[in-house]
C-alpha cells in the first residue's frame, strides 16, 4: 500500500465505507478482464472520480484511467458505473449504494482497465467535417465573420459536446453496427450545418445522411439520456433526418433546385 499523501479532502464525520468492484484488464498480460474489489472510505460529497483517484493514491497504483479536469469540460472519465454510462466527475458518492461497480465505457475496445480505444470514435468525428466550411475562401481582409444572437442560438446547444462517449456506450445502435457514425458526430454535424456562416451541408451528406448516419438511428433517445451537458443528440439526429427527408422530396421534384436547396439549408433555410 502506498503512504502518498493524497490530494483528495480528508475523511470527515460525513464518510462512510464502499465497496468498489473495478474490472481490470492488461491485454499485455491478462487472458481476460476480471473484477477487484476495494473498500474505499469516502465523504458522501466526493464524486466517483475521487473514489478512483482514492483507489489510484493509496490502495493500488497499477490501476489505469482516463481524467484531466475534475469539472465535467475534459470529458475524458466517462465510465459505466453500476451499468450506467457516468461521467465520474460529476457523479456523487451520496447517490450510490452501498457497493458499485466501475466498468470501461462500453461499446468500444479496452485499451487497459478503465481506458477504452477512442480512434473509432476520433474517425467518426472526423468524417463529418466538424468545421466551418465557407462559401468562398476568406481572408483577413474580409473581416469579422459576424452573426447575429439569434442565429448563434440556433446551434448553440449542441456546441456544448464535450466528447466524453457517454452516448456510444448507451446506443444500442452502436452496439449492433460499429460502423453507425453515431450521435455525438452527427449533433455535431448538425451544429455546422446550423451555423449561418457554414455552406457544407451537401459536402457532409455522403456521411451524415447514409445509412451508416442518421438512418441507423432508430431513435430509442438513450444517447440524450445520459448526455451530461444536455447536447440531445437523439433530437439533432431527428431535425437532420427531417432536413433530408425534404430534399429527397424537392430533389426528386425539382432536381434543377438541387445545389441551391442543399446551400439555403446549411445556412438555415432547411431547418
Ligand atoms: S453528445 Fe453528450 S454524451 Fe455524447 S459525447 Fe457529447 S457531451 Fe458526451
Ligand atoms: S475529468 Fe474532465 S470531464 Fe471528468
Amino acid at each position: 500500500m502506498s503512504t502518498k499523501t493524497s490530494i483528495l479532502p480528508v475523511v470527515g464525520s460525513h464518510h462512510r465505507t464502499l465497496e468498489v468492484e473495478v474490472l481490470r484488464y492488461d491485454p499485455d498480460k491478462d487472458d481476460k478482464p476480471y473484477y477487484q474489489t476495494y473498500q474505499v472510505p469516502c465523504e458522501e460529497e466526493w464524486v466517483i472520480l475521487d473514489v478512483i483517484n482514492y483507489i489510484k493514491d493509496n490502495l493500488d497504483r497499477t490501476l489505469s484511467y482516463r481524467w484531466s479536469c475534475h469539472m465535467a469540460v475534459c470529458g475524458s472519465c466517462g465510465m459505466m458505473v453500476n451499468g450506467e454510462p457516468t461521467l465520474t466527475c460529476a457523479s456523487f458518492v451520496r447517490d450510490m449504494p452501498a457497493k458499485i461497480r466501475v466498468e470501461p465505457l462500453e461499446n468500444f475496445p479496452v485499451a487497459r482497465d478503465l481506458i477504452v480505444d477512442m480512434d473509432s470514435f476520433v474517425e467518426k468525428l472526423s468524417s463529418v467535417k466538424p468545421y466551418i466550411i465557407a462559401a468562398d475562401e476568406r481572408t483577413v481582409e474580409d473581416g469579422t465573420f459576424t452573426q447575429l444572437p439569434a442565429q448563434l442560438a440556433d446551434y448553440m446547444s449542441y456546441t456544448h459536446c464535450i466528447n466524453c462517449l457517454l452516448c456510444y456506450a448507451a446506443c444500442p445502435q452502436v452496439n449492433l453496427n460499429e460502423g453507425f457514425v453515431g450521435p455525438a458526430a452527427l449533433a455535431l454535424a448538425h451544429r455546422y450545418n446550423l451555423d449561418s456562416r457554414d455552406k457544407g451541408r451537401s459536402v457532409r451528406e455522403d456521411v451524415v445522411a447514409s445509412n451508416a448516419g442518421i438512418w441507423e438511428c432508430s431513435f430509442v433517445g438513450a444517447c440524450s439520456e445520459v448526455c451530461p451537458k444536455h447536447v440531445d443528440p437523439a433530437a439533432a439526429i431527428q431535425q437532420i433526418k427531417i432536413a433530408a427527408t425534404g430534399d429527397y422530396f424537392i430533389n426528386f421534384l425539382m432536381p434543377w433546385k438541387k445545389s441551391k436547396n442543399t446551400d439555403e439549408a446549411s445556412s438555415g433555410g432547411g431547418k
